[in-house]
């Protein structure tokens, strides 16, 4: 019998596989202790002698401003780096509670089939199931890809702790406690998936230690299989960007947004970006509501995963986004804080934050956005600017310059690829601060562009012509979230002219030292903030890749642009 068996198995990287099959129903010893992985890269969870100890972080996604009264999308911690699931055929899950005394109890321990696609103003739910304490109540919970959810419910008698147990016999799942049947349904098809990744939470005030975690599978055909996340990694392709880049445009990093569930989840990601992009920059993970969900408590772990990667696979990472008016968790935006207090507040999550990646994150967008979207004026509905006024940019450029001296720092902004009002605001801003000796080191351009037929992107000549004088301030600039909307036409004629436009642009500053950076917001339409969220199927089709990953007409032409 191979019962519980860890075998160490060397895939280029050293891996633990834990495979538990054919045990007898009782038999524990056929248990994979699932605790015995890494559960160390949780946030809102500490590894404690007694087991994973979890505190809520109310870790969600905030609406834009302008959707003020849709309540905030909660966005629960995953843990992508421990261990990954394969479940065939019957089994059991066991996990042991002590629930915290702080109030009504309340745990809940997911296992996502499908991982959420998180965007920072929206969220696809992805596939889960969710066993929940929830007071006198237990819940089962169902999360479904459509986004529909359905929800078993059974009182209880709360207790200091539980054993939770759910098995799946034949077409039915049920949830236990201490022994006792509560709620059982159909299996749902989530437990079929090839890989099913943990996630603990609780809410805000709340906390509960997983004593426990056992997975065990049930009768002669079943299997469970454990094996450990790991990071991939994966040299630069030899013909790829990245390589053609280092040879002949060695100024150039060519970047891309990266986004963690992908990162961590999706390993054919993973590998198109170590072989093709030299840097990223995470799209979401670093922004204050993920990165500093609750007033004084930090979550890095997605951000942390990213530069790991990045180091994995010599990549530099860019940093993005410390002060900005969007993106920011309510706590903050809607907390009552004196402007000292909130001037406190952006210092210390500035030095916090590139204080923990000092000398690993080469560059930041330390202020993101100043700008009105169409005008000269500053933006005005930010905390920071409430507070500092207009000094707030300066204040953030000095706290980041402390906080890693070496760090190269931006201002990024868009709209302002060529002459208008707002790119002559973005001049006199950055032409003050530097002679003010604020320590300003560039500026990124966004380069967020469409193809329609009513619609006339920026042209590399016009960008050219504006991009000039920042460089003669003596700052360095760089293409820092480029993407080219053709919403659904993705027509041959189309995927031309797009990879036509992205040559363009790549030629320019391929073209002029004071380019650092080439970096596309995302590079795949399968994920990409160009999505329609109310449908995974609308693409956006903005970006090099497509959805499964296959080069398109612009990643070919931006090859030909490096390969000179
Ligand atoms: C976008 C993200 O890509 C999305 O996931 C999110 O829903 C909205 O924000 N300018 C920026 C980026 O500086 O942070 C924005 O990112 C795109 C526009």
């Amino acid at each position: 019998m191979r019962n519980g068996i860890g075998v160490t198995v060397v895939l280029g990287v050293m891996a633990v596989l834990g495979i538990a099959g054919r045990a007898g129903a009782a038999d524990d010893a056929a248990a994979v202790d699932l605790l015995a992985y890494d559960w160390s890269h949780l946030d809102g969870a500490v590894v404690a002698a007694d087991g994973v100890r979890v505190s809520g972080l109310g870790r969600a996604i905030v609406p834009p401003a302008d959707m003020a009264d849709t309540p905030p999308t909660a966005n629960p911690p995953i843990n992508l780096r421990g261990p990954v699931l394969t479940l065939a055929g019957d089994f059991a899950l066991t996990a042991r509670l002590r629930l915290g005394t702080d109030g009504p109890p309340q745990a809940r321990l997911t296992l996502y089939g499908r991982l959420p696609v998180i965007q920072d103003e929206w969220r696809q739910p992805g596939e889960a199931v969710t066993l929940a304490v929830k007071g006198d109540m237990l819940r089962l919970v169902v999360q479904h890809v459509s986004g529909e959810r359905e929800t078993y419910t059974q009182a209880w008698r709360p207790a200091d702790s539980v054993t939770l147990a759910l098995v799946r016999r034949g077409e039915r799942l049920t949830l236990s406690a201490n022994g006792e049947p509560m709620i059982a349904m159909p299996a749902p098809p989530v437990l079929a998936s090839k890989r099913l990744w943990p996630g603990l939470d609780t809410d805000v005030g709340h906390t509960f230690t997983l004593e426990s975690l056992r997975l065990r599978p049930l009768g002669e055909a079943a299997r469970v299989a454990v094996t450990p996340a790991t990071l991939v990694s994966t040299p630069p392709a030899p013909g790829g960007l990245r390589a053609l880049a280092a040879r002949n445009a060695p100024h150039l990093a060519i970047g891309t947004a990266v986004a963690t569930n992908p990162l961590l989840g999706d390993p054919a990601y993973a590998r198109v970006l170590a072989r093709e992009f030299s840097m990223v920059t995470p799209e979401n993970a670093m922004k204050f509501q993920f990165i500093h969900p609750r007033p004084g408590r930090y979550a890095f772990a997605e951000a942390d995963a990213i530069v790991d990667f990045a180091e994995h696979n010599g990549m530099a990472v860019h940093g993005h986004t410390l002060a900005w008016g969007e993106a920011l968790p309510r706590w903050l935006s809607r907390g009552d804080y004196s402007d000292g207090e909130l001037r406190e507040i952006l210092a210390d999550h500035i030095a916090t934050v590139v204080g923990r990646y000092k000398g690993r994150v080469a560059g930041w967008d330390v202020v993101n956005e100043p700008l009105e979207p169409f005008g000269p004026e500053l933006r005005r509905d930010s905390p920071w600017y409430r507070a500092m006024g207009a000094d707030y940019i300066a204040f953030a450029l000095r706290a980041a310059h402390r906080a890693d001296p070496d760090a190269a720092l931006y201002i990024n902004e868009f709209a302002c690829e060529e002459r208008n009002a707002k790119s002559d605001a973005l001049y006199r801003l950055a032409r003050g601060l530097l002679a003010d000796g604020v320590p300003l080191d560039g500026i990124g351009f966004q380069l967020h562009e469409d193809l329609t037929d009513d619609y006339r992107p920026v042209t590399a000549a016009a960008f050219r012509d504006n991009v000039r004088r920042f460089i003669d301030l003596g700052l360095a600039v760089r293409i820092s979230e480029m993407d080219v909307n053709l919403h659904d036409d993705a027509s041959t004629a189309r995927l031309q002219q797009q990879a036509a436009y992205y040559a363009s642009m790549l030629a320019l500053a391929r073209d002029i030292p004071a380019f650092t950076a080439f970096s596309t917001w995302g590079f795949t339409d399968r994920y990409s903030s160009l999505q329609d969220w109310w449908n995974p199927d609308g693409l956006g089709n903005g970006l090099i890749f497509d959805p499964a990953l296959r080069a398109k007409p612009a990643y070919d032409a931006l090859r030909r642009v490096l390969a000179r």
